[in-house]
Protein backbone atom coordinates (compact mmCIF):
# COMPACT_ATOMS: atom_id res chain seq x y z
CA UNK A 1 0.00 0.00 0.00
CA UNK A 2 2.63 2.03 0.93
CA UNK A 3 4.92 1.25 -1.85
CA UNK A 4 1.75 1.95 -4.51
CA UNK A 5 1.25 5.45 -2.58
CA UNK A 6 5.33 6.41 -3.14
CA UNK A 7 4.96 5.17 -6.83
CA UNK A 8 1.55 7.49 -7.65
CA UNK A 9 3.14 10.43 -5.32
CA UNK A 10 6.14 10.55 -7.61
CA UNK A 11 3.87 10.64 -10.81
CA UNK A 12 1.75 13.22 -9.56
CA UNK A 13 5.16 15.54 -8.54
CA UNK A 14 6.45 14.69 -12.25
CA UNK A 15 2.97 15.63 -13.36
CA UNK A 16 3.67 18.99 -11.36
CA UNK A 17 6.70 19.61 -13.51
CA UNK A 18 5.47 18.68 -17.18
CA UNK A 19 1.83 17.10 -18.00
CA UNK A 20 -0.49 19.64 -18.93
CA UNK A 21 -3.89 18.65 -18.33
CA UNK A 22 -6.00 18.37 -15.04
CA UNK A 23 -6.58 14.09 -14.63
CA UNK A 24 -8.20 14.58 -11.66
CA UNK A 25 -11.67 14.58 -11.34
CA UNK A 26 -13.45 17.46 -9.69
CA UNK A 27 -16.51 15.95 -9.22
CA UNK A 28 -15.11 13.10 -7.11
CA UNK A 29 -12.86 15.96 -5.19
CA UNK A 30 -16.08 17.82 -4.00
CA UNK A 31 -18.05 14.63 -3.42
CA UNK A 32 -15.06 14.01 -1.01
CA UNK A 33 -15.66 17.67 0.54
CA UNK A 34 -19.16 16.62 1.30
CA UNK A 35 -18.22 12.83 2.39
CA UNK A 36 -15.76 15.01 4.87
CA UNK A 37 -18.20 17.42 5.99
CA UNK A 38 -20.93 15.02 6.41
CA UNK A 39 -18.99 13.46 9.18
CA UNK A 40 -18.15 16.91 11.16
CA UNK A 41 -22.20 17.45 11.08
CA UNK A 42 -22.81 13.42 12.39
CA UNK A 43 -19.95 13.45 14.94
CA UNK A 44 -22.77 16.32 16.46
CA UNK A 45 -22.41 20.64 16.01
CA UNK A 46 -25.67 21.08 18.29
CA UNK A 47 -24.67 24.55 18.67
CA UNK A 48 -23.78 27.14 15.95
CA UNK A 49 -22.08 29.15 18.29
CA UNK A 50 -19.41 26.51 18.44
CA UNK A 51 -17.77 26.74 14.76
CA UNK A 52 -14.83 24.67 13.72
CA UNK A 53 -12.02 26.26 13.32
CA UNK A 54 -9.22 23.96 13.37
CA UNK A 55 -7.33 20.40 14.30
CA UNK A 56 -4.34 19.83 15.64
CA UNK A 57 -2.06 17.96 14.22
CA UNK A 58 -2.43 13.56 15.70
CA UNK A 59 -5.65 14.83 16.96
CA UNK A 60 -9.61 14.37 15.76
CA UNK A 61 -11.37 17.27 17.39
CA UNK A 62 -12.21 19.94 15.74
CA UNK A 63 -11.21 23.42 17.98
CA UNK A 64 -14.32 24.93 17.61
CA UNK A 65 -14.65 29.07 18.26
CA UNK A 66 -17.37 31.56 18.22
CA UNK A 67 -18.56 34.38 16.29
CA UNK A 68 -15.97 36.87 17.70
CA UNK A 69 -13.29 34.75 16.11
CA UNK A 70 -11.49 35.83 13.05
CA UNK A 71 -12.28 32.43 11.11
CA UNK A 72 -15.95 31.89 11.63
CA UNK A 73 -17.16 32.42 8.67
CA UNK A 74 -15.31 29.94 6.90
CA UNK A 75 -17.45 26.58 8.31
CA UNK A 76 -21.12 28.66 7.15
CA UNK A 77 -19.35 29.75 3.84
CA UNK A 78 -18.33 25.78 3.56
CA UNK A 79 -21.86 24.82 3.99
CA UNK A 80 -23.14 27.24 1.67
CA UNK A 81 -20.39 25.83 -0.84
CA UNK A 82 -21.57 22.51 -0.19
CA UNK A 83 -25.32 23.54 -0.90
CA UNK A 84 -24.26 25.04 -4.32
CA UNK A 85 -22.84 22.26 -5.64
CA UNK A 86 -25.40 19.28 -4.12
CA UNK A 87 -28.41 21.55 -4.36
CA UNK A 88 -29.29 19.64 -1.14
CA UNK A 89 -31.30 21.14 1.86
CA UNK A 90 -29.91 19.93 4.44
CA UNK A 91 -26.47 22.14 3.55
CA UNK A 92 -28.95 25.04 3.71
CA UNK A 93 -30.43 24.05 7.24
CA UNK A 94 -26.59 23.91 7.97
CA UNK A 95 -25.57 27.23 6.39
CA UNK A 96 -28.28 29.48 7.53
CA UNK A 97 -28.12 27.87 11.23
CA UNK A 98 -24.55 28.79 11.43
CA UNK A 99 -25.19 32.01 8.95
CA UNK A 100 -27.58 33.23 11.75
CA UNK A 101 -25.51 32.66 14.82
CA UNK A 102 -22.95 35.96 13.21
CA UNK A 103 -26.00 38.33 12.96
CA UNK A 104 -24.49 39.93 16.29
CA UNK A 105 -21.05 40.87 14.47
CA UNK A 106 -22.86 44.10 13.18
CA UNK A 107 -24.11 45.04 16.88
CA UNK A 108 -20.65 46.85 17.98
CA UNK A 109 -18.17 48.45 16.14
CA UNK A 110 -15.25 46.56 14.49
CA UNK A 111 -12.54 44.35 16.80
CA UNK A 112 -10.67 44.42 13.46
CA UNK A 113 -10.58 44.31 9.89
CA UNK A 114 -11.58 40.83 9.75
CA UNK A 115 -15.07 41.75 9.49
CA UNK A 116 -14.91 41.11 5.87
CA UNK A 117 -13.58 38.00 6.17
CA UNK A 118 -16.38 36.77 9.07
CA UNK A 119 -19.31 37.93 6.73
CA UNK A 120 -18.34 38.08 3.24
CA UNK A 121 -17.48 34.73 3.08
CA UNK A 122 -21.04 33.49 5.06
CA UNK A 123 -23.04 35.68 4.53
CA UNK A 124 -21.87 36.74 1.57
CA UNK A 125 -22.04 33.44 -0.22
CA UNK A 126 -25.73 33.50 1.75
CA UNK A 127 -27.11 36.47 0.02
CA UNK A 128 -25.21 35.54 -3.57
CA UNK A 129 -27.55 32.04 -3.29
CA UNK A 130 -30.25 33.42 -2.06
CA UNK A 131 -31.31 36.91 -2.09
CA UNK A 132 -32.20 36.59 1.23
CA UNK A 133 -32.74 40.57 2.53
CA UNK A 134 -31.93 39.60 5.88
CA UNK A 135 -28.81 38.80 5.03
CA UNK A 136 -28.50 41.83 2.48
CA UNK A 137 -28.82 44.30 5.31
CA UNK A 138 -26.07 42.61 7.40
CA UNK A 139 -23.69 42.84 5.13
CA UNK A 140 -24.31 46.58 4.57
CA UNK A 141 -24.26 46.60 8.25
CA UNK A 142 -20.80 45.13 8.13
CA UNK A 143 -19.83 47.49 5.44
CA UNK A 144 -20.16 50.61 7.59
CA UNK A 145 -18.67 49.34 10.07
CA UNK A 146 -15.38 48.00 8.43
CA UNK A 147 -15.21 51.59 6.83
CA UNK A 148 -15.34 53.41 10.13
CA UNK A 149 -11.75 51.75 10.54
CA UNK A 150 -10.05 53.29 7.47
CA UNK A 151 -7.64 56.33 7.76
CA UNK A 152 -7.67 58.99 5.02
CA UNK A 153 -4.28 59.91 6.36
CA UNK A 154 -3.03 56.76 5.77
CA UNK A 155 -4.71 56.02 2.98
CA UNK A 156 -5.64 52.21 4.59
CA UNK A 157 -8.01 50.37 6.82
CA UNK A 158 -6.78 50.11 10.46
CA UNK A 159 -6.44 46.23 10.62
CA UNK A 160 -5.73 45.61 14.48
CA UNK A 161 -7.16 48.10 16.65
CA UNK A 162 -5.97 46.55 19.54
CA UNK A 163 -2.27 45.22 21.10
CA UNK A 164 -0.58 42.98 18.78
CA UNK A 165 3.08 42.33 19.62
CA UNK A 166 5.00 45.01 17.45
CA UNK A 167 2.22 46.98 16.57
CA UNK A 168 1.91 49.61 18.85
CA UNK A 169 -1.52 50.69 18.58
CA UNK A 170 -2.90 53.20 19.06
CA UNK A 171 0.16 54.75 18.63
CA UNK A 172 0.76 53.60 15.46
CA UNK A 173 -1.64 52.82 12.35
CA UNK A 174 -1.37 49.38 11.06
CA UNK A 175 -2.14 47.36 7.99
CA UNK A 176 -1.74 44.38 7.43
CA UNK A 177 -1.60 42.22 3.55
CA UNK A 178 -4.81 39.83 4.63
CA UNK A 179 -7.08 43.10 5.39
CA UNK A 180 -6.77 43.05 1.19
CA UNK A 181 -9.33 39.72 1.39
CA UNK A 182 -11.82 42.45 3.25
CA UNK A 183 -12.47 44.78 0.73
CA UNK A 184 -14.71 42.51 -1.37
CA UNK A 185 -17.16 43.25 0.75
CA UNK A 186 -16.83 46.63 0.66
CA UNK A 187 -16.86 46.90 -3.07
CA UNK A 188 -19.96 44.26 -2.97
CA UNK A 189 -21.52 47.08 -0.50
CA UNK A 190 -21.12 49.78 -2.92
CA UNK A 191 -22.78 48.15 -5.74
CA UNK A 192 -25.97 46.69 -3.69
CA UNK A 193 -27.63 50.28 -2.06
CA UNK A 194 -24.34 50.74 0.08
CA UNK A 195 -22.16 54.15 0.13
CA UNK A 196 -20.30 54.89 -2.88
CA UNK A 197 -17.07 55.79 -0.64
CA UNK A 198 -17.32 52.11 0.22
CA UNK A 199 -16.11 51.41 -3.35
CA UNK A 200 -13.51 54.88 -2.90
CA UNK A 201 -11.74 53.13 0.12
CA UNK A 202 -11.15 49.63 -1.24
CA UNK A 203 -9.64 51.35 -3.84
CA UNK A 204 -7.26 53.78 -1.73
CA UNK A 205 -6.41 51.06 0.46
CA UNK A 206 -5.60 49.23 -2.56
CA UNK A 207 -3.33 51.64 -4.21
CA UNK A 208 -1.70 52.70 -1.05
CA UNK A 209 -0.59 48.62 0.04
CA UNK A 210 0.55 48.65 -3.59
CA UNK A 211 2.80 51.49 -2.93
CA UNK A 212 4.06 50.39 0.53
CA UNK A 213 3.43 46.82 1.46
CA UNK A 214 5.67 45.44 -1.26
CA UNK A 215 9.54 45.07 -1.49
CA UNK A 216 11.05 45.52 -4.98
CA UNK A 217 10.56 41.97 -6.22
CA UNK A 218 6.97 42.14 -4.94
CA UNK A 219 6.77 39.76 -2.21
CA UNK A 220 5.20 41.10 0.47
CA UNK A 221 5.71 42.41 4.15
CA UNK A 222 3.11 41.07 6.79
CA UNK A 223 2.69 44.78 8.19
CA UNK A 224 3.27 47.96 7.64
CA UNK A 225 3.19 50.20 10.58
CA UNK A 226 2.41 53.99 9.70
CA UNK A 227 1.93 56.91 12.13
CA UNK A 228 -1.63 57.24 13.22
CA UNK A 229 -1.55 60.99 12.88
CA UNK A 230 0.45 61.91 9.70
CA UNK A 231 -0.21 59.20 7.73
CA UNK A 232 3.41 58.45 7.14
CA UNK A 233 5.12 54.72 6.20
CA UNK A 234 6.99 54.04 9.30
CA UNK A 235 8.05 50.36 8.11
CA UNK A 236 7.12 47.09 6.70
CA UNK A 237 7.59 44.46 9.70
CA UNK A 238 5.92 40.47 9.90
CA UNK A 239 3.83 39.14 12.37
CA UNK A 240 3.25 36.05 11.11
CA UNK A 241 6.22 35.12 8.84
CA UNK A 242 9.69 33.79 9.23
CA UNK A 243 11.28 38.01 9.65
CA UNK A 244 10.78 41.12 8.47
CA UNK A 245 12.04 40.84 5.11
CA UNK A 246 10.80 37.21 4.03
CA UNK A 247 7.85 36.45 2.24
CA UNK A 248 5.53 34.93 4.46
CA UNK A 249 3.22 32.14 2.26
CA UNK A 250 -0.01 33.19 3.46
CA UNK A 251 0.76 36.86 3.27
CA UNK A 252 1.64 36.83 -0.37
CA UNK A 253 -1.40 34.65 -1.09
CA UNK A 254 -3.76 36.91 -0.08
CA UNK A 255 -1.98 39.35 -2.25
CA UNK A 256 -2.55 37.34 -5.02
CA UNK A 257 -6.08 36.80 -4.41
CA UNK A 258 -6.67 40.26 -3.37
CA UNK A 259 -5.26 42.24 -6.12
CA UNK A 260 -6.83 39.82 -8.48
CA UNK A 261 -10.37 40.37 -6.56
CA UNK A 262 -9.49 44.41 -6.96
CA UNK A 263 -9.23 43.79 -10.71
CA UNK A 264 -12.31 42.36 -11.35
CA UNK A 265 -14.34 45.12 -9.20
CA UNK A 266 -12.21 47.72 -10.66
CA UNK A 267 -11.27 46.52 -14.23
CA UNK A 268 -8.48 48.83 -13.83
CA UNK A 269 -5.24 47.59 -15.15
CA UNK A 270 -2.77 48.70 -13.17
CA UNK A 271 -4.46 46.29 -10.43
CA UNK A 272 -4.04 43.32 -13.05
CA UNK A 273 -0.26 43.41 -13.47
CA UNK A 274 0.35 44.21 -10.19
CA UNK A 275 -1.65 40.68 -9.43
CA UNK A 276 0.68 39.08 -11.99
CA UNK A 277 3.45 40.66 -10.39
CA UNK A 278 2.63 38.97 -6.98
CA UNK A 279 2.10 35.72 -9.06
CA UNK A 280 4.67 35.16 -10.55
CA UNK A 281 7.48 35.79 -7.66
CA UNK A 282 5.61 33.65 -5.17
CA UNK A 283 5.02 30.32 -8.88
CA UNK A 284 8.72 30.74 -9.27
CA UNK A 285 9.92 30.27 -5.79
CA UNK A 286 7.66 27.31 -4.67
CA UNK A 287 8.95 23.92 -4.19
CA UNK A 288 8.19 21.23 -6.78
CA UNK A 289 5.41 19.85 -5.44
CA UNK A 290 3.69 23.45 -5.48
CA UNK A 291 2.56 23.93 -1.88
CA UNK A 292 4.78 26.08 -0.48
CA UNK A 293 6.75 25.76 3.28
CA UNK A 294 4.86 27.68 5.32
CA UNK A 295 7.63 31.21 4.53
CA UNK A 296 9.70 30.90 1.61
CA UNK A 297 12.72 32.09 3.57
CA UNK A 298 11.97 29.22 6.84
CA UNK A 299 15.45 28.61 7.54
CA UNK A 300 15.31 24.51 7.91
CA UNK A 301 13.48 23.77 4.38
CA UNK A 302 12.79 21.05 3.23
CA UNK A 303 12.70 20.38 7.01
CA UNK A 304 9.92 23.31 7.92
CA UNK A 305 5.67 22.36 7.88
CA UNK A 306 4.13 23.21 4.63
CA UNK A 307 1.09 25.39 4.53
CA UNK A 308 -1.48 23.53 2.02
CA UNK A 309 -4.05 26.87 3.07
CA UNK A 310 -1.61 29.19 0.93
CA UNK A 311 -1.80 26.75 -1.84
CA UNK A 312 -5.69 26.94 -1.51
CA UNK A 313 -6.10 30.24 -1.61
CA UNK A 314 -3.83 31.04 -4.48
CA UNK A 315 -5.24 27.95 -7.01
CA UNK A 316 -8.48 29.66 -6.23
CA UNK A 317 -7.25 33.12 -7.05
CA UNK A 318 -5.01 31.55 -10.26
CA UNK A 319 -8.31 30.28 -11.67
CA UNK A 320 -10.18 33.72 -11.59
CA UNK A 321 -6.61 35.49 -12.84
CA UNK A 322 -6.55 33.14 -15.45
CA UNK A 323 -9.74 34.33 -17.06
CA UNK A 324 -8.35 38.33 -17.04
CA UNK A 325 -5.57 37.30 -18.65
CA UNK A 326 -5.30 38.03 -22.31
CA UNK A 327 -1.88 36.88 -23.04
CA UNK A 328 -2.87 32.97 -24.15
CA UNK A 329 0.53 31.75 -22.88
CA UNK A 330 0.17 33.18 -19.39
CA UNK A 331 -3.53 32.82 -18.88
CA UNK A 332 -3.05 28.66 -19.61
CA UNK A 333 -0.31 29.25 -17.16
CA UNK A 334 -2.09 30.02 -14.52
CA UNK A 335 -5.13 27.97 -14.88
CA UNK A 336 -2.70 24.77 -15.19
CA UNK A 337 -0.48 25.96 -12.38
CA UNK A 338 -4.05 26.07 -9.63
CA UNK A 339 -5.08 22.65 -11.88
CA UNK A 340 -2.04 21.13 -10.88
CA UNK A 341 -1.94 22.81 -7.48
CA UNK A 342 -5.75 21.61 -6.72
CA UNK A 343 -4.42 17.75 -8.10
CA UNK A 344 -1.77 17.56 -5.29
CA UNK A 345 -3.83 19.16 -2.58
CA UNK A 346 -6.47 16.23 -3.45
CA UNK A 347 -3.81 13.72 -2.80
CA UNK A 348 -3.47 11.09 -0.34
CA UNK A 349 -0.50 13.14 1.28
CA UNK A 350 -2.43 16.40 1.63
CA UNK A 351 -6.50 15.10 1.95
CA UNK A 352 -7.01 14.19 5.07
CA UNK A 353 -9.51 11.41 4.63
CA UNK A 354 -9.84 8.66 7.76
CA UNK A 355 -6.97 10.80 9.57
CA UNK A 356 -9.78 13.45 11.29
CA UNK A 357 -12.59 15.25 9.19
CA UNK A 358 -11.44 17.79 7.61
CA UNK A 359 -10.84 18.36 4.08
CA UNK A 360 -6.83 18.49 4.07
CA UNK A 361 -4.03 18.09 6.57
CA UNK A 362 -0.65 20.46 6.58
CA UNK A 363 -1.71 23.73 7.36
CA UNK A 364 0.20 26.52 9.11
CA UNK A 365 -1.44 29.02 11.03
CA UNK A 366 0.85 30.84 12.79
CA UNK A 367 4.34 29.11 13.15
CA UNK A 368 6.58 32.03 15.31
CA UNK A 369 4.06 31.34 17.88
CA UNK A 370 3.24 27.72 17.51
CA UNK A 371 -0.14 28.17 16.49
CA UNK A 372 -2.12 25.43 14.53
CA UNK A 373 1.15 24.36 12.78
CA UNK A 374 1.18 21.54 10.07
CA UNK A 375 -2.81 20.90 11.20
CA UNK A 376 -6.02 20.89 9.50
CA UNK A 377 -7.18 24.51 9.15
CA UNK A 378 -10.79 25.68 8.28
CA UNK A 379 -9.83 28.36 5.94
CA UNK A 380 -7.51 25.69 3.97
CA UNK A 381 -10.91 23.82 3.13
CA UNK A 382 -13.13 26.65 2.49
CA UNK A 383 -10.66 27.84 -0.30
CA UNK A 384 -10.06 24.53 -1.35
CA UNK A 385 -13.79 23.93 -1.73
CA UNK A 386 -14.06 26.94 -3.53
CA UNK A 387 -11.42 26.65 -5.88
CA UNK A 388 -13.06 22.96 -6.65
CA UNK A 389 -16.17 24.53 -7.20
CA UNK A 390 -14.56 27.51 -9.76
CA UNK A 391 -13.09 24.87 -12.09
CA UNK A 392 -16.12 22.98 -12.15
CA UNK A 393 -17.57 26.42 -13.53
CA UNK A 394 -14.82 26.89 -15.73
CA UNK A 395 -15.28 23.44 -17.03
CA UNK A 396 -19.18 23.89 -18.19
CA UNK A 397 -18.08 27.19 -19.22
CA UNK A 398 -19.96 28.86 -16.67
CA UNK A 399 -19.05 32.34 -15.06
CA UNK A 400 -16.86 31.35 -11.52
CA UNK A 401 -18.08 34.33 -8.86
N1 LIG B 1 -5.68 36.41 8.43
C1 LIG B 1 -4.92 35.67 9.36
C2 LIG B 1 -4.09 34.63 8.74
O1 LIG B 1 -3.99 34.50 7.54
O2 LIG B 1 -3.52 33.88 9.51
Amino acid sequence: MRLKFIIWFSALILFAGCAPETFFDVNEQLDYCIAQATKTIDSGLPDPSRIPRSIANGKTEWRKVNYRDWTCGFWPGIMWYNYEYSKDEKWKNEAVRFSGALFPLVDSAAIDHDLGFQVYCSIGNGYRLTKDTAYKSILLRAADTLSKLFNPKAGTILSWPREVPGVDWPLRHNTIMDNMINLELLFWAAKNGGSKIFYDIAVKHSVTTMQNHFRPDFTSYHAVIYDTTTGKKIKGITHQGFSDSSMWARGQSWAIYGYTMVYRETKDKQFLSFAQKVTDVYLQNLPKDLIPYWDFNAPNIPNEPKDASAACVVASALLELSTFVTDKTKADEYRIKAEKMLAILSSEKYQSGNINNAFLLHSTGHKPNGGEVDASIIYADYYYLEALLRLKKMQEGKNIY
